[in-house]
């Protein structure tokens, strides 16, 4: 279970600090898969950032399975927290082969032992065959699953994504984002992903957090964010972003767009 208690997070600018995390807090539920999500700049980096110990906070406290990783003086060192990351950008090795990144969190295994890892994430992944290719040869979709095989091979308690299809075409982000589901669910892992796409949040996740000022202005399943939108501002983001999703379709499959 992760166990987020009034994080706050402000980084320093010229004159003063800017505060981006504002007492946050969120329980998450071991084998659950939340979806913080809000617009750009909204600090949903930040927040994994800060879970996976790459940022110190300024108030509250981060635990995992009842370990606490950081506030109260505690500041866990990333490799040692047991959360594994997957970053928007993939940050693939690129001078690495697939399997040398994919093994690269296993390095203090023996090498049978990690040489199998390595193998069984790449079948998980649907990867297996491009053991030997190097990251710039693949398609974005194979990059994203390198990532993911990469993050999952040391198997984490917690499992952080940031923006997992925001490089993808948008016709196969939904497929991706059924697949991911799958995987996570058939691997019982934790996972905390960040989106600011919202047809992505309810495709994947068991919770939903919306993010606002550096709070959770809701959370809650997908059906009660959906249904019961806790404010207006909720509301309104939810049914035009459906709306919008809708009439994107129907110009694709050719139809006439609804008028406004
Ligand atoms: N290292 C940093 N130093 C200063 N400001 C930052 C840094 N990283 C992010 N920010 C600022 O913090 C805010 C939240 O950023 P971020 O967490 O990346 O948001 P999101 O991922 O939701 O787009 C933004 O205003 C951004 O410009
Ligand atoms: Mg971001």
């Amino acid at each position: 279970m992760l166990e987020l208690n009034r994080i706050s997070l402000s980084y320093p600018t010229a004159t003063d600090r800017l505060a981006v995390l504002n007492e946050l807090s969120l329980t998450l539920e071991t084998g659950q898969i939340a979806c913080l999500l809000g617009a750009s700049g909204c600090g949903k980096t930040s927040a994994l950032r800060a879970i996976a110990g790459f940022e110190p906070l300024d108030g509250g406290s981060i635990r995992l399975d009842g370990r606490l990783l950081s506030g109260e003086g505690a500041c866990v060192e990333p490799e040692h927290r047991r959360v594994g990351m997957m970053f928007q950008d993939y940050a693939l090795f690129p001078h690495l082969s697939v399997a040398a990144n994919v093994g690269f969190g296993l390095r203090r295994l023996e090498a049978t032992e990690r040489d199998r890892r390595v193998r069984a994430m790449l079948e998980l992944v649907s990867l297996t065959g491009q053991e030997a290719r190097a990251p710039h040869e693949l398609s974005g979709g194979q990059q994203q699953r390198v990532a993911l095989a990469r993050a999952l091979a040391p198997e984490p308690d917690l499992l952080l994504l940031d923006e997992p299809f925001s490089n993808l075409d948008v016709d196969a982000r939904e497929r991706l984002a059924y697949e991911l589901r799958d995987l996570l669910k058939a691997t019982g892992r934790t996972a905390l992903l960040v989106t600011h796409n919202q047809a992505e949040a309810f495709a994947v996740a068991d919770r939903i957090g919306i993010l606002e000022a550096g709070q959770l202005a809701q959370w809650d399943t997908p059906y009660d964010i959906h249904h019961h939108p806790a404010t207006p501002k909720i509301a309104t983001f939810i049914h035009r972003e459906a709306l919008m999703a809708q009439r994107a379709q129907a110009s694709l499959r050719g139809a006439p767009s609804i008028a406004a």
